[in-house]
């Protein structure tokens, strides 16, 4: 059966661990690895994107694979034929499907069907990709993970999701600060709560951003308005603006060493404001870099 990579949930600590573990040894240029030599990988994106279309196009060069882009909008998905007709014909084609949703449930349809592994490149519930490359930039910024103390103000959005979970999954504590109606999703809230039961992690869901950042070793920021949510545009920024801005006066409350990661696209005077977003503590450049790093070792784990 294929291997996915569709929520970090899937995977236990060690897994996740081992996945840094490779990203590191890649990016030291230690292992040059050929995993996709004559494959052919399809990329489906139903929404814009710069660093994950272009790191995975990059990535899947460097591995000596072959990159076929297809959009959302030029595919025969978008005059209703069927995820899982999609998924069948695709799999009789390339060997590998990466693909950005509105649907969570669009993904789980193609690895269902398609026969061959799937990586969720970014849904309406995870971003899984996005997160290894975030551990990966934080255990290059602090030396470890376990028992640190991770804060995320804003949106309990896709990116959140991902951070609950693969922060609950490693040991990393995690302590959300999000306006009311818009903390993660119960359900999700449940998954990190068995997973922190294996790892002692800690979740706190908090409304108050200056409680959640803390005495934080890492600060943590996205959009206010995901892909996908743009008719909420103005009750969104009425919620959000000002209290649940990345800004310095919030930053006092972490440790004076924390660092401020975002995982990009970001909107300086929303969500964070320029100062912090190209300030001494933030590290979204690297963060961004491990993009690359971390779809390697995805590959290498998957083919
Ligand atoms: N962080 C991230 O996924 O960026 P893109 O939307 O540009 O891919
Ligand atoms: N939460 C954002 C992440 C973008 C990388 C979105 O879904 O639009």
């Amino acid at each position: 059966m294929a291997k996915h990579f569709l929520t970090l949930n899937d995977f236990s600590s060690e897994e996740i661990l081992k996945l840094i573990n490779t990203a590191e040894k890649v990016k030291s240029g230690n292992v040059k690895p050929n995993v996709l030599g004559d494959k052919n990988i399809a990329a489906i994106f139903e929404k814009p994107s710069t660093r994950t279309r272009v790191s995975f196009e990059v990535a899947v060069s460097q591995l000596g694979g072959n990159f076929v882009f297809l959009r959302g909008d030029e595919l025969q998905l978008s005059r209703g034929e069927p995820v899982k007709d999609t998924a069948r014909v695709l799999g009789r084609y390339v060997d590998g499907i990466v693909a950005r949703v509105y649907e969570h449930s669009d993904l789980e349809e193609l690895a269902k069907h398609s026969g061959i592994p799937v990586i969720n490149a970014l849904s309406n519930l995870y971003h899984p990709c996005q997160v290894l490359a975030d551990f990966l930039t934080i255990k290059e910024k602090k030396k470890r993970m376990k028992g640190l103390k991770l804060a995320y103000i804003g949106d309990g959005n896709n990116v959140c999701n991902s951070l609950l979970i693969g922060c609950t999954k490693i040991g990393l504590n995690i302590s959300i600060g999000s306006p009311k109606r818009y903390e993660p999703k119960e359900e999700i809230v449940e998954k990190a709560k068995m997973n922190a039961k294996k790892s002692g992690a800690d979740i706190q869901i908090l409304n108050s951003p200056q409680e959640a950042v803390k005495d934080a070793d890492i600060v943590y920021t996205d959009v206010f308005i995901s892909m996908g949510d743009e008719k909420e545009k103005d009750e969104r920024m009425k919620t959000f603006l000002p209290d649940f801005q990345v800004n310095t006066r919030l930053l006092k409350n972490a440790l004076p060493d924390a660092i401020v990661m975002h995982c990009l696209p970001a909107h300086r005077g929303q969500e964070i404001t320029e100062d912090v977003l190209e300030g001494k503590q933030s590290v979204v450049w690297d963060q961004a870099e491990n993009r690359l790093h971390a779809q390697k070792a995805i590959f290498m784990y998957l083919f």
